[in-house]
């Protein structure tokens, strides 16, 4: 299958997905989006991959985040959608994969990057990695499980820590409050994401695809942070603060919201 935002190499039982818009810093939009779900369904189905490694094109980006310039018009019923569908096409969908899967983040993971690699088992980040939730900067929540998936990994406090001031932590940091499970050099990351995913291999498939729907059903015990998560995405659209800060992105300025 050609993939035109995607590059899929297969290698002894380990697939590797490579998303490939550099020039945009591999910022998901919904070509992507749907390309990722047609490739984890492949994936998932084809018995001679027993693991995944997602990553970012070039030396610069993992993901920079949703593709803002392509929902700033939205009305509030798309913006809904864009995070339901969202969740459902790719997030939820790396989140249940039935094999383990390993984001290895090469450089900037923001927005709807850091919340690809947090769906994700497990995440190894490259010494320049820069990992942050922007999206109160621009008016907008996180809305593909970033509101969720955060405190789970690095607790309530931090998590409100990172959506309020809307920084970038860096990848020592990432590694000592939980975030990422690793720290390497960046021409050693996947080499060592690699690695650990042969140690994954040794085990048994079926129990290791087992062990992923138990911790993934703790990790859901209702639908309601999810569900609340996207009517509340949905709803900051076309307010004036959205209107705003998508605005001051794409026209290069700092966003003001009174
Ligand atoms: N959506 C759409 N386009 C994006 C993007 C995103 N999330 N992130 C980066 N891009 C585009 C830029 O618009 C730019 O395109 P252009 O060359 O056509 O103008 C290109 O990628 C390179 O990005 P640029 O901003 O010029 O690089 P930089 O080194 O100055 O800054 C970042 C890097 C990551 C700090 C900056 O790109 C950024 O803040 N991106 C948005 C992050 C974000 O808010 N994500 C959450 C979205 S909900």
């Amino acid at each position: 299958m050609d993939y035109q935002n995607l590059i899929l190499e297969i290698e002894t039982r380990l697939a590797t997905l490579t998303i490939n818009r550099p020039e945009k810093l591999n910022a998901l939009n919904r070509a992507t989006i749907l390309e990722l779900n047609q490739a984890l369904e492949n994936l998932a189905n084809d018995s001679m991959v027993r693991a995944l490694i997602i990553t970012g094109a070039g030396s610069k980006a993992f993901v920079a985040g949703a593709d803002i310039s392509e929902f700033a018009a939205f009305p509030v019923e798309q913006g809904e959608a864009l995070a339901r569908d969202g969740q459902a096409l790719l997030f939820d969908k790396i989140a249940h994969f039935p094999k383990p899967v390993i984001a290895a983040i090469n450089g900037f993971a923001l927005g709807g990057g850091l919340e690809l690699a947090m769906a994700a088992h497990v995440r190894l980040a490259s010494d320049n990695a820069k990992m942050g939730l922007p999206e109160l900067s621009l008016g907008v929540i996180p809305g593909y499980g970033g509101t969720q998936r955060l405190p789970q990994l690095i607790g309530r406090g931090r998590a409100y820590e990172m959506l309020f001031s809307a920084k970038m932590v860096d990848a020592n940091t990432a590694l000592s409050w939980g975030l990422v499970n690793k720290v390497c050099s960046q021409e050693d990351l996947l080499a060592e994401s690699k690695a650990m995913a042969a140690s994954f291999l040794k085990n048994s498939t079926q129990a290791s695809a087992a062990a992923i729907a138990a911790v993934e059903a703790g990790f859901r015990p209702t639908e309601k942070g999810y569900s609340t998560e996207i009517k509340a995405f949905g709803a900051c659209f076309q307010t004036p603060d959205f209107i705003e800060g998508t605005g001051a992105f794409m026209e290069k300025r700092k966003p003001d919201f009174n």
